[in-house]
């Protein structure tokens, strides 16, 4: 995926648009680029790879714009390579794009034929051609965008600028998210709402098949017949601080720290004294949950790792069977329906492909009801769910999930106690259990410093392994997940009991062994799994509330807080994240932007 920015104003704005494309810089930062409009002027255009910050240099070529389009880049077809850099450019048109054209080869052609000359691998570059061979044979800038996206498929959010008009932006979506903000003799297109936040908080989402035509003072929002379209403007409660570092060194540090008080006002929204307030998930759910004999979670990465400790969950505590499937799979697979099931899919943005494209196929097959738990209010996951349950974890601007993943847990704790409670006495239980999560996580913060010192242990490692039992099994996964992403050291997860079924092979006493072992029924059994690594002299760190004598060096323990076993995931989640936050510092990594990898994955 990618960010794209635009403004239209009457004053100078190269500086601003810079500034709010920093703010997306998570959705990508392969490359990114600049192109503007100034009264009397050509199109001026500037581009880096790498990070944003590489564009500052030459900001001063595009000194007097008062209307721009920005983009930064995470590459799909093409390297990131300057000629595969947003904006692209057809004579008089610049365009920004995100999504992809699934025939842009055929388009291509067809153009080359027409005498355009392509400069670039991407697909991207045929929107600027195909609207400048339209626009040349109308000179209406409207019709010309109508007709080019006719042409078009797969998922587009494109903004375009052209010299002929020069205080006019455009824009058009399908299956790619944009928002218009209006601000005062200004006006905007974003990817979200963030780097427009200092200027304003009214926005409005375009939505597929949808058209705008912004100028400073004016937004005209057109659909396919170029019939205009009243929609209604939102004002959000996002503050720009919001997505600020507010004194963290990284946004991933910052966010793992407000997991405290997102948990905390969750709880005061859905949890009242000795039981869940009634139908948290929507008008009637508590009738409608109430009936759920099967449920199918479909998620991908951290979300997916939250579905399977929700699965645990529901199974240790109901007769409901659950299955936990990655949405890339689950599209393309023979499902069995059986009467009464729930489909659930879980995501941060609301905006993962494959996430959208396994709901659009739960909704054809016919299950009693879909919901969606997500931490973006407008967005593709919500608008096409039944049910809707958001989690207003406030925006994650980290690649890395932390937030997002303990509100997830959350939400499907609520979830778990909604189906699972079967009298009033079980449900006072697993309540009195989940209250004492904002008592209890003060103490996980604390050990900071301590997993500060043995990440040193972890710097110069290339492979490490997790474990985890029941409902830490997921936790292993991602903790797994969170160290390979931002320290890049090779990390995967196992059963416990798994270990001597072949990964015990690796291990030697050059072997991290990381393992969650909470003091419960199965700790005996994670115990004997670990005195198996001890005995080939692994060096295993294990986060334990479970008294166990530390034999030799080879032995870290990392004493957790005595907990229930409902709320031991979310407690759990969080030195594993600490701890690869460490690692990547040491690493030098850029631990808000790994390689690679964007926010949210918009292509398939
Ligand atoms: C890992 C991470 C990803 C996402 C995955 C799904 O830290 O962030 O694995 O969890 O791409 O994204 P959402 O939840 O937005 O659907």
């Amino acid at each position: 995926m990618c960010g794209i920015y635009g403004i239209t104003s009457k004053k100078i704005i190269s500086n601003k648009l810079f500034n709010g494309l920093k703010k997306l810089e998570y959705r990508g930062y392969d490359s990114s680029g600049i192109a503007g409009l100034s009264q009397g002027n050509k199109n001026l255009v500037i581009k880096s790879t790498g990070p944003i910050n590489h564009l500052k240099k030459k900001l001063k070529t595009i000194a007097n714009i008062s209307t721009g389009i920005a983009h930064t880049r995470w590459a799909t077809h093409g390297e990131p390579l300057l000629k595969n850099t947003h904006p692209h450019n057809s004579g008089i048109i610049d365009i920004v794009h995100n999504g992809i054209i699934e025939n842009y080869e055929d388009i291509k052609l067809y153009l080359i034929k027409k005498k355009y000359a392509f400069k670039s691998d991407t697909d991207s570059e045929v929107i600027a051609h195909l609207i400048n061979y339209n626009y040349n044979k109308c000179k209406d800038m409207r019709s010309a965008l109508i007709k080019s996206v006719k042409i078009l498929e797969g998922s587009y959010a494109i903004g375009a600028i052209n010299s002929d008009l020069p205080d006019k932006l455009f824009a058009a979506s399908n299956g790619s998210p944009l928002i218009i903000a209006k601000g005062t003799n200004e006006n905007y297109i974003a990817s979200d709402i963030s780097p427009v936040l200092k200027d304003t908080q009214k926005y409005l989402t375009l939505g597929d098949g949808e058209f705008a035509e912004l100028s400073p003072e004016k937004v005209i929002i057109f659909d396919k017949k170029n019939k205009y379209l009243i929609k209604k403007v939102i004002t959000t409660s996002l503050k720009d601080r919001q997505v600020s570092l507010a004194g963290h060194k990284h946004f991933m540090h910052k966010e793992i720290y407000e997991q405290k008080a997102i948990l905390n006002e969750m709880m005061s929204r859905y949890v009242g004294q000795a039981s869940l307030l009634p139908n948290i998930f929507g008008p009637n759910t508590d009738r409608i949950l109430s009936k759920i004999k099967h449920i199918h979670f479909v998620a991908c990465g951290t979300s997916y790792h939250a579905s399977l400790v929700a699965k645990d969950w529901i199974e240790q505590h109901s007769t409901i069977t659950c299955t936990a499937e990655v949405a890339s799979e689950y599209k393309y697979k023979k499902i069995n329906i059986l009467p009464d099931t729930l489909f659930v899919c879980i995501s941060q943005s609301g905006e993962t492909a494959d996430t959208i494209s396994s709901l659009k196929k739960a909704k054809r097959l016919g299950y009693k009801d879909t919901l969606a738990i997500c931490n973006v209010a407008e967005s593709t996951l919500t608008r096409l769910s039944n049910l809707v349950f958001l989690m207003n974890a406030g925006p994650e601007i980290s690649v890395a999930s932390t937030k997002a993943f303990t509100s997830q847990l959350f939400s499907l704790l609520l979830l778990s106690i909604i189906v699972s409670r079967s009298t009033e006495e079980s449900e006072k239980k697993m309540v009195s259990d989940m209250k004492q999560l904002d008592k209890i996580i003060n103490s996980v913060y604390k050990l900071e410093s301590e997993i500060k010192k043995i990440s040193s242990k972890f710097k110069n490692k290339d492979h490490t392994l997790f474990l985890g039992k029941g409902g830490t099994y997921p936790i292993a996964l991602e903790g797994a997940l969170k160290l390979k992403e931002i320290s890049y050291i090779h990390a995967s997860a196992y059963h416990s009991g798994e270990l001597k079924h072949g990964p015990l092979a690796l291990v030697d006493k050059k072997m991290p062994v990381v393992c969650f072992l909470p003091d419960n029924h199965l700790a005996k059994l994670v115990l004997s799994n670990l005195a198996e690594v001890e005995a080939r002299q692994g060096q295993t760190f294990i986060f334990t509330n479970k008294k166990i004598p530390r034999k030799n060096k080879q032995v870290e323990i990392i004493k957790m807080p005595d907990c229930p076993d409902l709320i031991v995931p979310i407690l759990y989640i969080i030195p594993a994240q600490l701890l690869s936050y460490h690692v990547a510092l040491k690493k030098k990594t850029d631990v808000d932007k790994p390689r690679n990898l964007a926010k949210s994955v918009t292509v398939e």
